[in-house]
């Protein structure tokens, strides 16, 4: 059995302002992950999954400049991780049909986040939206990448990759030919929930802009936010078990434990027993001194856009460099003659 060497691969959707929910659940692990010699990175701005909902194509260009001065405000370097946006190397979307061809249709019907962003209009739905997970795994295996850094709402999408894996794999007679990649998802920050409403997600497509905060937030506005998310009437708890049955405590004690790197428990024990009055201005201090200077430096990014181009094509260049050799082998498994451009 030949052993893949430990590559790194994740990717964000330009589909409107990222959150602390992608900052915590996702970035900051990125960010980590450079700190680890003994991997390769490569983290991709999604724009060709970005078009499996209607966008529009100024906002989709911006957004893809966004992202990507995301990445780089909150610390990835550009010299030590590959950034690209996906639409640049084809390899994603030459793999990305091979793989809805592997993929079944009973597996891609279970697909949860189909069936939430499709919601009531399933017919409507483009066929992208459906087979969105295919090109997910593309992207991961278009590199054989081993290890995937994401949020606990993209597990299911990194099992079905698994299975397209095994069953390449197995179909072929390949053994070993894509590795079975994990995904790297820290238990505590996994899920950033609602400032409006601790059962449900933090998300960039929530209606209400004061349930989340923004990379982009200023500082007066993420204090606001703060300031005023919903919370219940007792006093904060001294163990993490008093948390249960709290969603909006146990959340914000959550965010203040991540963005301090210290533990729920720690923080309790400093605020249990006080009110949320006097919990609720020490998590603004925190919050606005560590995504303010990152909305700060994106909005510097995005006023030279050329630079952040130049990032996207040299991480495109050298992305397309690692993804050329493995498509060859996947037309020549295929028995695809001379197949592929990449
Ligand atoms: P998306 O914005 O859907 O492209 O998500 C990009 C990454 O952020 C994925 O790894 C998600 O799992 C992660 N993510 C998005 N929202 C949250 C959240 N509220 N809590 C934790 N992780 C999240
Ligand atoms: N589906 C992911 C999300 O919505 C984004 C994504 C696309 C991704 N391709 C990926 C994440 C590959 C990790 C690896 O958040």
């Amino acid at each position: 059995m030949t052993t893949h060497s430990p590559r790194v691969f994740s990717g964000m959707q330009p589909t409107g302002n990222l959150t602390l929910g992608n900052y915590l659940g996702a970035l900051v692990n990125f960010v980590a992950l450079q700190e680890r010699e003994e991997f390769e990175r490569l983290y991709c701005v999604v724009d060709l999954h970005a078009i499996t909902t209607a966008q529009e194509p100024a906002a989709l260009a911006r957004a893809t400049r966004e992202v990507a001065a995301a990445y780089i405000a909150s610390g990835l370097d550009p010299k030590r991780s590959i950034i690209f946006n996906q639409s640049r190397v084809s390899a994603h979307a030459e793999l990305g049909w091979i793989f809805t061809c592997v993929a079944r249709m009973g597996w891609l019907n279970r697909m949860t986040q189909f069936k939430e962003k499709a919601g009531k209009h399933k017919e409507n739905a483009s066929v992208g939206l459906f087979s969105y997970p295919t090109l997910m795994a593309a992207d991961i295996l278009a590199y054989r990448a081993t290890h995937v850094p994401v949020g606990e709402d993209q597990k299911q999408h990194l099992e079905l990759t698994r299975d397209i894996a095994a069953k390449f794999n197995n179909d072929f007679n390949v053994p070993d030919f894509f590795p079975l990649p994990e995904p790297l998802i820290q238990p505590d920050t996994a899920r950033i929930m609602s400032l409006r409403d601790g059962k449900n997600k933090m998300s960039k497509s929530d209606p209400s802009d004061m349930s989340r905060i923004n990379l982009t937030d200023d500082a007066d506005l993420i204090a606001q936010k703060i300031r005023k998310a919903k919370t219940d009437p007792e006093p904060l708890p001294s163990e993490p078990d008093g948390l249960a049955e709290r969603p909006e405590a146990q959340n914000l004690i959550g965010i203040f434990a991540a963005l301090s790197g210290v533990s729920v428990t720690e923080v309790l024990a400093e605020y249990g027993g006080q009110g949320f009055g006097a919990f609720k201005p020490a998590l603004a201090d925190l919050t606005v001194a560590k995504i303010a200077p990152i909305g700060d430096e994106m909005r510097r990014l995005m006023e030279t856009p050329d630079e952040i181009d130049a990032v996207l094509a040299d991480g495109a260049e050298r992305a397309a460099a690692l993804a050329r050799p493995i498509l060859r082998e996947i037309y020549d498994t295929l028995g695809l003659i001379g197949g592929g451009s990449a």
